[in-house]
């Protein structure tokens, strides 16, 4: 049935250019349908260059905030009238919130979406946040480092094709001791060390190169999680889950990032269930 929007419908969106791959109005989208709120989340085409304009024409407009994606989780902080702590600590901004005097809060929900996608598959313990190896040094990287070193891990390793890349998101993310960088050919060590191994780079994405990794240096109770999740069963993972490591694969961590500003915008903690995984996938996936 058509929905009927009203002045009172509260509006929300996602900033992005291009902006048409996005999930995000699937997502939101299925929330409002399935708890029958008089809500819309609408796609938001945001040229580079007009991220500023855009974000201030949010409480202009009457919207309740905003998701930010690709290009604009770095460039939107300046336009901002505060980031939280989770945003500053990252280094990018993926909610912008109208707060009721009409100022905008900048948050980083992509660590939350990280680490609730591993709890809720059962991860836990301190046994498990030993240490984790990280592929990869860019944008995804930076959210779930923070979100490892807020899950109490011991000890954090980037591993990255360029080193010089990891050594700046190192010393950028100014983690002490806990974070430290080594060159591919350091992972076979690390490996037998790691109790969480996370690809963060585009490798094994469809479309992409595949992520090729002797996974045999690995113990078997260690978890793997993969934030590709075009396809949702990479390489990686049916790889590790065909030896017998616990895998988490990264739909979740889209699904569960979206929550914090669902429930700012729209006051509802949605939840995350089955029924959402197989919508937002739709039949484009596999
Ligand atoms: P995002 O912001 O989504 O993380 P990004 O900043 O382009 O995307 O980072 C992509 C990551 O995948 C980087 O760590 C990149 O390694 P480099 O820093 O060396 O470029 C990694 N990556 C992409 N293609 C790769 C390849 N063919 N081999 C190894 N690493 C690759």
């Amino acid at each position: 049935m058509m929905k009927d929007l009203t002045g009172k419908t509260q509006i929300a969106g996602v900033m992005g250019w291009p902006v048409g791959h996005s999930r995000s109005p699937r997502l939101h989208g299925y929330w409002l349908t399935r708890y029958g709120l008089d809500g819309a989340y609408i796609p938001l085409p945001v040229k580079p260059d007009k991220i500023g304009e855009a974000l201030r024409a949010l409480p202009v407009l009457g919207l309740r905030g905003a998701n930010l994606t690709i290009p604009h989780k770095e460039t939107a902080i300046p336009f901002l009238d505060e980031i939280d702590d989770l945003a500053r600590r990252v280094g990018a901004v993926n909610t912008a919130i109208v707060r009721e005097d009409g100022s905008l809060l900048g948050t980083n929900t992509d660590v939350f979406g990280f680490s609730q996608n591993l709890l809720t598959a059962g991860f836990s313990g301190q046994d498990s946040k030993k240490a984790a190896t990280v592929l990869g040094a860019g944008g995804a990287a930076r959210a779930v480092i923070v979100a490892l070193e807020d899950m109490g891990f011991e000890s954090i390793t980037i591993v990255n094709r360029s080193l010089d890349k990891a050594e700046k998101l190192r010393d950028n993310l100014q983690q002490g001791k806990k974070l430290s960088v080594q060159p591919w050919d350091k992972l076979a060590g690390l490996l037998e060390q790691s109790s969480l191994l996370v690809n963060t780079t585009s490798l094994g994405m469809v479309g992409q190169p595949e992520l090729e990794i002797d996974l045999s240096p690995l113990p078997l109770q260690a978890w793997v999680t993969d934030i590709v999740y075009t396809p949702l069963m990479t390489s990686l993972l049916s790889e590790a889950k065909k030896r017998g490591n616990p895998v988490v694969d990264g739909l979740g961590m889209l699904l569960h990032q979206g929550r914090p500003g669902f429930a700012a915008w729209f006051g509802k903690d949605p939840e995350v269930t089955e029924d959402l995984r197989s919508f937002v996938l739709g039949e484009s996936l596999s």
